[in-house]
């Protein structure tokens, strides 16, 4: 199999059986973003502990399929995670899909993506999850 067969295997498997895509209840910070360019939206909640764990991240939205893989393969990617690991993962990824050099942070199966960098009007897709959790930080540290 090529590895870009097996890339587009993975973004599909998390767009058709999507991960931590729900709800959460209590206080978790909650963050709507919409795509301008197609009027596609995110709500993405975020939990982090006292000592700075991202605790849960969740997300509901209705998207094409890198938005919306990319925002399942982010919240796995982060669960568990210091939320500075998850900003430095956040970092690398948009710089990723963005075709900058990268600081060599192992992102694991977000490398999947890679290939937007190629496609500038799907950056936005791939990007709009870790724009709601950059912004859900923010809240976060407020
Ligand atoms: Fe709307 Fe990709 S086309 S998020």
């Amino acid at each position: 199999m090529q590895l870009d067969d097996l890339y587009r295997e993975v973004i599909m498997d998390h767009y058709q059986h999507p991960r931590n895509q729900g709800k959460l209840d209590g206080d978790a910070v909650s963050v709507d973003l919409r795509n301008p360019s197609c009027g596609d939206e995110i709500t993405l909640q975020l939990r982090v502990s006292e000592d700075g764990i991202v605790e849960d991240v969740v997300f509901q939205g209705s998207g094409c399929s890198i938005s919306m893989a990319s925002a399942s393969m982010m919240t796995e990617a982060i669960k568990g995670q210091p939320v500075d690991k998850a900003l430095e993962i956040a970092k690398e990824f948009r710089g990723m899909v963005r075709g900058e050099s990268p600081e060599d942070v192992d992102i694991g199966e977000l490398e999947a993506l890679h290939g937007v960098s190629k496609f500038p009007a799907r950056i936005k897709c791939a990007t709009l999850a870790w724009q709601a959790l950059e912004k859900a930080v923010r809240h976060e540290e407020e």
